[in-house]
């Protein structure tokens, strides 16, 4: 079985022919909410969350990195499952409040958070501030309210293996590792900030479980070290994400089977040291929990041929989701699983390069694609594994396309979560 087809038996179903997400055929909600769309299944999202919870020891609590998707109506799946949320920025907090979480279940990280947006969250409470550099205590101690605050953590040996590596080398994210007690002795003589913990965050996309707990345990070692150096509890110990998602053909998913012995045997060993006996843990993955449960839909507004190639051109493009475009940060550009919802029973045997409407070559969906030999305009595309780093990761202003409508089913149900632009008003803002 095809990585398309693998998906589409995991998440998804066929009803006359066509996909359906959910109970709902994706062409009757394409009819009510227009297209491009994205389109939310809360019951996987749910799902999501369930078995990395089921994965991990006990002990292990689970934020939401909001920035896979800043959707309040996202995130409060999650929220109302009991995850906290992972903040970057003082709008994302105010996302995450609108998503119902408390502001004590709310952590901020990031390298450059403004003074303004410090003094934002702490009024409202926020339950940890990681902070990333002595610039960012200072404000902290000039704002003079009290918060909590872990360090963050620029590893020194290289604990990466994700596709963005981070760790073992000159960061804007974190504190080196080797002055790590230095800026907590910093932190504890400072009469409003009460040490809470350490962070680590070492890489993103990461689909190999030994790499993943390799990280885990390279986080648990430096905690130990750290609480015995500076002679202090680590109340809670933030391990990151970066659990991988399979976009590509060429890869598998993390084997959370292989997670759960590993991670077992991490804690068995090094769990009840005293220093860290106590420790909260936490993970705070994004692309994880929202990617499988959201698609990208566009409708084809052109089939042609040139030379000795098909396009099928569609009002679905880069400006809507840069990450399928292959303009993220990625190395070789892969295609991330495109299917013809429409004629999603045909086998997909024609070649066919998939692109968006921009006057642009970067706008480019599917480079190797395959589509049903019948695809025609009308049919309606989409790209699945896009709930996470989708519609808040891109160029959304470029050549003035408007802002597609994104919707959250559940169940029987189904509602708009983020009204479209138009053609007055391409950016509209979310409702709140
Ligand atoms: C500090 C931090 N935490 C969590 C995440 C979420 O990563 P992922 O979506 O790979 O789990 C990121 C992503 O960049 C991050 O920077």
């Amino acid at each position: 079985m095809d990585h398309r087809a693998r998906l589409l038996d995991e998440y998804f179903g066929l009803l006359d022919g066509e996909m359906t997400i959910g109970e709902h055929k994706i062409s009757d909600l394409a009819a009510t909410y227009g297209t491009p769309l994205y389109i939310y299944d809360a019951s996987i999202l749910r799902h999501r969350l369930a078995i990395l919870r089921d994965a991990v020891p006990d002990r292990v609590d689970i934020y939401f990195s909001i920035k896979a998707n800043p959707n309040p109506a996202v995130a409060s799946i999650f929220v109302t499952e009991g995850a906290g949320v992972e903040i970057a920025s003082g709008a994302e907090f105010l996302r995450a409040r609108d998503a119902g979480c408390p502001s004590s279940r709310i952590l901020f990280a990031g390298p450059g958070k403004t003074a303004a947006e410090l003094a934002m969250v702490i009024e409202h409470g926020i339950g940890e501030i990681h902070v990333e550099s002595d610039d960012e205590i200072t404000r902290l101690i000039e704002i003079g309210r009290p918060v909590h605050v872990a360090v963050r953590v620029n590893p020194l040996a290289e604990a990466s293996g994700g596709a963005m590596r981070m760790g073992g080398q000159a960061s804007p994210f974190g504190i080196d590792e080797e002055r790590v007690e230095e800026v907590i002795q910093r932190v504890q003589e400072a009469p409003n900030l009460t040490f809470s913990g350490l962070h680590m965050f070492a890489g993103t996309q990461i689909l190999k479980a030994d790499v993943l707990v390799g990280q885990w345990r390279h986080a648990l070692e430096l905690a130990i070290r750290i609480s015995e150096s500076v002679g202090l509890p680590i109340a809670q110990l933030d391990l990151g994400g970066g659990l991988g998602v399979p976009y590509f053909s060429n890869e598998k998913p993390l084997d959370l089977d292989v997670v759960t012995e590993l991670s077992s045997a991490l804690f068995a060993e090094l769990g009840d040291h005293p220093a860290i006996a106590d420790t909260q843990i936490v993970l705070e993955p994004g692309r994880f929990l929202a990617g499988p449960g959201g698609i990208y839909v566009g409708r084809a507004t052109t089939v042609k041929k040139s030379r000795d190639k098909t396009f099928v051109v569609t009002d679905a493009g880069m400006h809507h989701h840069l990450a399928a475009s292959g303009n993220l940060g990625q190395v070789i550009k892969r295609d991330y699983p495109v299917i013809n919802v429409s004629r999603a029973g045909e086998s997909h045997d024609m070649a066919a390069t998939v692109v968006g409407p921009l006057c642009t070559p970067l706008d480019t969906l599917a480079r190797k694609g395959t589509m049903p030999a019948q695809t025609a305009t009308g049919d309606l595309i989409a790209i699945l594994q896009s709930g996470a780093y989708g519609l808040s990761a891109s160029p959304v202003g470029f050549l003035s396309q408007p802002m597609p409508a994104e919707v959250l089913i559940d169940g029987a149900s189904h509602k708009q979560i983020r009204k479209p632009g138009t053609y007055e008003q391409p950016l509209t803002g979310l409702p709140r």
